[in-house]
């Protein structure tokens, strides 16, 4: 009997044994494939394979999109597909081609691009013969392209079909593709989201930490990856501070508005990170204002109670940090306000302004001051990115609550 029961547990144990030792080799695999994948700077594709048709040994997303629809759709709608925008252009115009690469790593990293800017920049090292057919003309002004998450030396990865979709087969077009579960792993995004521990710090803390914010939530914890929420059904959307929906969902907003006496009303707020899986803002650049306002019958009784700004606050030199009121995961931040409102109607209302480019509002405003020897177009995309940060606000529906007019009748509202 004894013997059996042993048995059982040393078979148990060379299972779990087994287990281990297979989720640590599949992890050293996909980290062996992202050191390969995202191996800076990545190397031209060279020349296609001859069987390969034009649209196939294309770069282009738009030759990807004739055959992936809905990719390419959800794709032009996110903001990867803008990471070439005036606001890193005007910049490009003032560095030198070491600290224009060191950008386009992120914004435009296949090889093919960093040679397309160069030869527009008239930077030294530019190709001396016009870009092969595969390599259409504006592929740098692309952003973040289809090719440069998939494609290496012609060769496609994708993630792992999901059930019923075709397993990897070289009569497929392109030749196949490879299959890879590092397309599902948080660590796929951290290449571009996240800075290596050396980065660039203000008071101690790295200005993308985005990855290891998330390393350390209960969304990690729950196997919740970083497609899981920007990519859901995998599809190409990529949402963040930028939408209106997104953020909503992200800031749970409760409030409880009670009378005290007469002439005494008391307004509480939990303003908790609900949605993001990591911290809210993940970055400097954002900024998320809350505001308790009350409001009589007349307009003249609109009155500001109080005031919560959620974001981390840095000098545009990247120097000193003034605040950081971040939300992690999970936490939350109360506001609470006493205030006179005597007999009659009264309403409280909760409202929540989102600045997503506040820093680059600031940053854009100071360079445009700074540089009166920048040419006519270097300011002019400089003003349009300005002007996109500034346009970039919004606003979510006001909250709008009925003060009681009883004592002991608390009303409390959520919004989410
Ligand atoms: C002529 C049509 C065609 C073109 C052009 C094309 N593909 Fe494909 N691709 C396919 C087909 C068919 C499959 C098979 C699997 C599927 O449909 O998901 C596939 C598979 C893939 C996969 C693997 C999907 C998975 O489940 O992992 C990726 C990634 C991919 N293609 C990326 C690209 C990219 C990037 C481009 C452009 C640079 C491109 N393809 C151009 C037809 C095409
Ligand atoms: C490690 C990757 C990485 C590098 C390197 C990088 N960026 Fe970015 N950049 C990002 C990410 C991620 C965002 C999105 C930040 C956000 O949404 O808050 C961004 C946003 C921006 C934006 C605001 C969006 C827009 O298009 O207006 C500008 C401008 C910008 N970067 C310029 C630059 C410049 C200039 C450099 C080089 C000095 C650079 N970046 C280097 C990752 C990077
Ligand atoms: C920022 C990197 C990135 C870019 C840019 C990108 N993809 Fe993907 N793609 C991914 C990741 C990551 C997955 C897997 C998501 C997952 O596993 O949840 C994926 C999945 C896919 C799949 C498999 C879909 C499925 O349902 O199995 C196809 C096909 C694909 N991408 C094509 C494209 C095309 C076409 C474009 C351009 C229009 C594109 N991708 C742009 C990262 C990217
Ligand atoms: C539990 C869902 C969830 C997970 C997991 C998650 N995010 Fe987010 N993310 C959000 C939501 C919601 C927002 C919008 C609110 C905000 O900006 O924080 C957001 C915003 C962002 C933004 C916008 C910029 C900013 O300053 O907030 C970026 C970039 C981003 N996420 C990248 C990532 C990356 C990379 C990972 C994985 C390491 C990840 N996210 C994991 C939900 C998630
Ligand atoms: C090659 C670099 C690169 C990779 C890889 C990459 N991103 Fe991005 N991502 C960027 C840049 C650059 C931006 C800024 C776009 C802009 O505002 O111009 C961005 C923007 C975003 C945003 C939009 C945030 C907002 O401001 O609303 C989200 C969300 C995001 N990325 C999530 C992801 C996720 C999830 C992955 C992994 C599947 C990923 N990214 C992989 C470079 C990258």
């Amino acid at each position: 009997m004894l013997a059996l029961l042993l048995l059982a547990l040393a078979a148990a144990a060379v299972s779990w044994g087994v287990l281990q030792w297979q989720r640590a080799s599949r992890d050293a695999a996909t980290t062996a494939f992202l050191q390969r994948h995202w191996a800076h700077p990545i190397a031209a594709q060279g020349e296609p394979p001859q069987r390969f048709g034009a649209t196939e040994a294309s770069l282009a997303p738009q030759a990807c999109g004739s055959c992936h629809v809905s990719q390419w759709a959800d794709w032009q709608t996110s903001l990867h597909s803008r990471t070439v925008g005036p606001g890193l252009l005007w910049q490009l115009r003032t560095f030198d081609q070491a600290n224009g690469n060191a950008c386009l790593r992120c914004h435009a990293p296949l090889a093919e691009q960093r040679a397309l800017t160069a030869l527009e920049r008239g930077w030294p090292n530019a190709p001396a013969s016009a870009p092969p057919d595969y390599v259409p003309p504006d592929l740098h002004r692309q952003g973040l392209v289809c090719a440069a998450c998939h494609v290496r030396q012609h060769q496609r990865h994708g993630p792992v079909p999901q059930e019923g979709r075709p397993q990897p087969h070289p009569d497929l077009p392109h030749g196949g593709y490879v299959a890879e579960p590092a397309f599902s792993d948080s660590r796929f995004c951290s290449t571009c989201h996240q800075f290596e521990p050396d980065g660039r710090r203000v008071n101690g803390k790295l200005l993308q930490d985005t990855y290891e914010e998330w390393r350390n939530s209960p969304a990690a914890a729950a196997g919740q990856t970083c497609q899981g929420c920007h990519m859901p059904q995998r599809r190409h959307l990529w949402r963040g501070i930028h939408d209106p929906e997104t953020v909503a969902h992200a800031l749970r907003r409760e409030i409880t508005v009670r009378r005290l006496d007469d002439r005494r009303i008391r307004v509480d707020v939990a303003l908790t990170n609900a949605g993001a899986g990591h911290y809210l803002p993940t970055y400097v650049v954002p900024k998320i204002q809350v505001s308790v306002l009350l409001q009589g019958e007349r307009p003249v009784l609109n009155r500001r109670l109080a005031t919560h700004v959620i974001g981390r606050a840095v000098d545009t030199a990247l120097a000193n940090e003034a605040a950081d009121t971040r939300l992690a995961p999970g936490a939350s931040h109360p506001m609470a306000v006493e205030t006179t409102a005597g007999p009659g109607r009264w309403q409280v209302v909760l409202r929540t302004e989102v600045a997503p480019a506040e820093h680059y509002e600031r940053m854009f405003a100071e360079m445009d001051a700074r540089h009166p020897e920048f040419d006519d177009t270097t300011r002019a995309l400089l003003h349009q990115a300005w002007q996109a940060a500034v346009a970039a606000r919004f606003r979510l529906p006001d909250t709008v609550i009925e003060v009681p007019a009883q004592v002991d009748e608390p009303v409390r509202v959520v919004a989410n």
